[in-house]
């Protein structure tokens, strides 16, 4: 249901302020809504309908399908995500990213490369459980590839890359496919967001529908987590004295009590994680096609017409954030003198009805890569004074490159500091 792309407008984008409200024509074509309420009120009134269209078969056919609503797929994911966010899943998911560090030891790697591959090889299975070593592996390909289509912008690919993304988008199908038919024969049972959508809906998706819905969530974690975990470890590596903080922070808990009360007993990371979703928000923007016809602040669109926002630029709109270009994770602080705005305002994970049903797990996932990257790992750069971020389709470290080295555990009080 989330369309993103178009690094190519970013060029000349600025965040609203006192001069500009954030609603214009790029190019005549395409309608920036940049503005949190306009934006907010967009959404609101471009996804009120969230019927799924018609099963392709039906289309052909000319008969309607069953009637289901993209709100029934999203409560199921989101009371199974619930689930996942106990202390043995995330565990499982803390123990998959350690995995991940454990087989970058001393090579030499591309950071913001690792944080994608850390981000969505834990994820894959909240995902898709259960799956084989070579299928995880195509899912993983075709991930890689979608990124590398954004990093590389359009027309960036060679054909021999563009050739291997459809190999590898047919091969993901095929695979979420046949994992879709052993789960509907009850060949096995998982806990994760593919199993609600077999013993729930199956009947009234069929199987195309069943298919895209799990591959819209295959999408959502290929691109945000990892930008996101790329900025915390380009932030971690940049700024010693808060990694410093976090350090003693984590030292002072068992391990378990953070698997258990999620951000809770890591306050200050937490805050951390927090002030890097808003600095760096991912994606930048988001291409939406006009579902209805709206008129966004007397302009009209028509169905079909595209309009783009950008949870990055609400972030940092000066109209409602204080210093927004400075990183600052005291902001969230109880006490800090400027209150941080809410609701629309602060949108990392995008609008409702349409925002992010990960957002619980993915702000527990980059705390506890904060704690692995504390007290198990360390990144040491290349050359610390020449990375930075750059904003193309997603915030993106540049020149952040270096080695994952082992730490000594710190002393957390238990024998299992390490998932
Ligand atoms: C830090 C991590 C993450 C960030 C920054 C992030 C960000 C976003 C954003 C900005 C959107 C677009 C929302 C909109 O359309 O307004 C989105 C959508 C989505 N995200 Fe996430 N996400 C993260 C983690 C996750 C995780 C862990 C999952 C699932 C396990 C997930 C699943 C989804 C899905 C399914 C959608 C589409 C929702 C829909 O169209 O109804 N995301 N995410």
């Amino acid at each position: 249901m989330t369309e993103r792309d178009d690094p190519d407008v970013l060029a000349n984008l600025r965040a609203p302020n006192a001069e500009h409200d954030g609603v214009f024509w790029h190019g005549g074509r395409r309608l920036m809504v940049l503005d949190a309420d306009a934006a907010s009120r967009a959404n609101a009134e471009n996804f009120a309908d969230l019927t799924l269209p018609d099963r392709f078969v039906d289309q052909l056919l000319g008969r309607r399908s069953p009637v289901v609503s993209w709100r029934q797929v999203r409560s199921l994911w989101l009371s199974q995500l619930r689930v996942l966010g106990a202390e043995e899943p995330l565990r499982a998911l803390t123990g998959r990213m350690a995995s991940v560090l454990d087989g970058s030891l001393g090579r030499h790697v591309d950071f913001a490369w690792l944080a994608h591959e850390v981000a969505f090889r834990a994820l894959l299975p909240v995902v898709v459980d259960g799956l084989s070593t070579v299928e995880q592996a195509w899912l993983t390909r075709d991930a890689i590839a979608k990124l590398t289509r954004l990093d590389a912008g359009p027309g960036g690919q060679t054909r021999r890359q563009r050739w291997e993304a459809v190999v590898a988008q047919v091969q993901t199908g095929r695979v979420v496919r046949r994992e879709i038919r052993r789960r509907a024969r009850g060949d096995r049972t998982r806990l994760d967001l593919t199993q609600p959508v077999v013993d729930r809906l199956l009947p009234a998706l069929g199987p195309d529908r069943a298919l895209e819905a799990v591959t819209t969530v295959l999408t959502a974690i290929a691109g945000p987590p990892g930008a996101a975990a790329g900025c915390l470890m380009y932030e971690l590596a940049k700024r010693p004295e808060w990694a410093a903080t976090l350090t003693e922070e984590f030292a002072a808990h068992p391990v378990e009590q953070l698997l258990r009360s999620g951000t809770r007993s890591a306050p200050t990371a937490h805050r951390f994680v927090k002030e890097v979703l808003r600095m760096w928000s991912a994606p930048l923007l988001m291409t939406r096609s006009a579902r209805i016809p709206l008129t966004v602040r007397a302009h009209r669109l028509a169905v079909g017409q595209h309009y783009l926002v950008s949870p990055y630029l609400v972030n940092h709109d000066e109209r409602h954030w204080s210093d927004p270009d400075t990183f600052d994770p005291d902001r969230w602080s109880a006490g800090a003198p400027h209150r941080t705005p809410g609701g629309h305002y602060h949108v990392p994970f995008g609008w409702a009805p349409t925002a992010c049903i990960g957002a619980g797990l993915g702000s527990v996932q980059l705390v506890l890569l904060a704690y692995l990257l504390c007290t198990r790992f360390r990144l040491e750069l290349r050359a610390p004074d020449a990375a930075r971020v750059a904003l193309s389709a997603v915030p993106r470290p540049l020149d952040f490159d270096g080695w994952v080295r082992p730490r000594h555990p710190v002393d957390t009080g238990t024998t299992d500091s390490c998932p």
